[in-house]
């Protein structure tokens, strides 16, 4: 099931979408035999969609000696997850403390409010996923995992349902938390300040946070949630050149 309520803030140029619904449709009715798709993705990365896999990969080589989870909040298909994931296969298979932890509505936003401004044309409700869409996610990161050593212990975990309650809850009944990496990828103002409140004190040195959407005035709400709980001047927010929006912070 599609949603097409964040039309209005794709920004790519009528050829661009030209171009893009092309690659679709040559993908959907692609005359590879099944056996031999997945081997051949790389058909179907553009540039832009593989920027943000090389970022990930650069992230994720930054955490290599840092203790602690990952955790994505705001997950929507999973495709961040399910990188982390072969991430973790490929550069440390047996590393059973590094579970990778998403939290979503599996629903859409919840919580838009004033400080998210009138820009990104969203309402609650937005970004929603197909129903019972995490079943679906928890299959294709189980299957992630069969692919690599120590399979029989479940290094992940998906929390459904509003964050502002649900992060509280996972941190109270999970106090042994250190986070390694954290995503913010909420887009709005609301879910995000209570994520950043609630992950401050599983942080340690060398913990990295990345962000999706700050500086960005379609979505204001994640750079006021930053700015409120850690500060802009305390912090350094770094990028990589291969991709404009995704930003991050190490702990220092
Ligand atoms: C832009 S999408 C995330 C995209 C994903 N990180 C990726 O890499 O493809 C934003 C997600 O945040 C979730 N979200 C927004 N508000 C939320 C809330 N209050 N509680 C839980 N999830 C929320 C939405 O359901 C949506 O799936």
């Amino acid at each position: 099931m599609k949603t097409e309520k964040h039309e209005a803030i794709i920004l790519s140029s009528s050829q661009e979408k030209d171009a893009n619904a092309q690659f679709v449709q040559h993908f959907k009715f692609a005359p590879l035999p099944d056996d031999e798709i997945l081997a051949n993705l790389g058909l179907f990365l553009t540039s832009k969609n593989l920027a943000r896999i090389l970022f990930f990969y650069e992230i994720y080589k930054q955490i290599l000696t840092t203790h602690g989870v990952i955790i994505e909040f705001g997950v929507r298909w999973g495709q961040t997850l399910s990188l982390m994931s072969a991430l973790r296969g490929i550069f440390e298979p047996f590393n059973r403390h590094r579970k990778i932890i998403g939290f979503d509505t599996f629903r859409g936003f919840k919580g838009i409010c004033e400080q998210d401004g009138e820009k990104c044309k969203c309402t609650d409700g937005s970004f929603s996923v197909a129903d019972d869409y995490e079943k679906y996610l928890d299959t294709i990161l189980s299957l992630q995992e069969q692919l690599n050593p120590i399979s029989h212990l479940k290094k992940y975990e998906l929390v459904k349902g509003d964050a502002v309650r649900t992060i509280p809850e996972y941190f109270n009944d999970n106090p042994e938390t250190i986070i390694s990496l954290v995503i913010f990828d909420f887009d709005i103002y609301k879910p995000t300040k209570v994520a950043l409140e609630s992950v401050k004190s599983h942080l340690c040195k060398g913990s990295i946070l990345v962000f999706d959407e700050l500086c960005d005035d379609i979505f204001p709400g994640e750079t006021i949630a930053l700015r409120e709980v850690l500060g802009l001047n305390n912090v350094r927010i770094k990028r990589f050149p291969m991709t404009s929006r995704v930003s991050y912070i190490e702990i220092e």
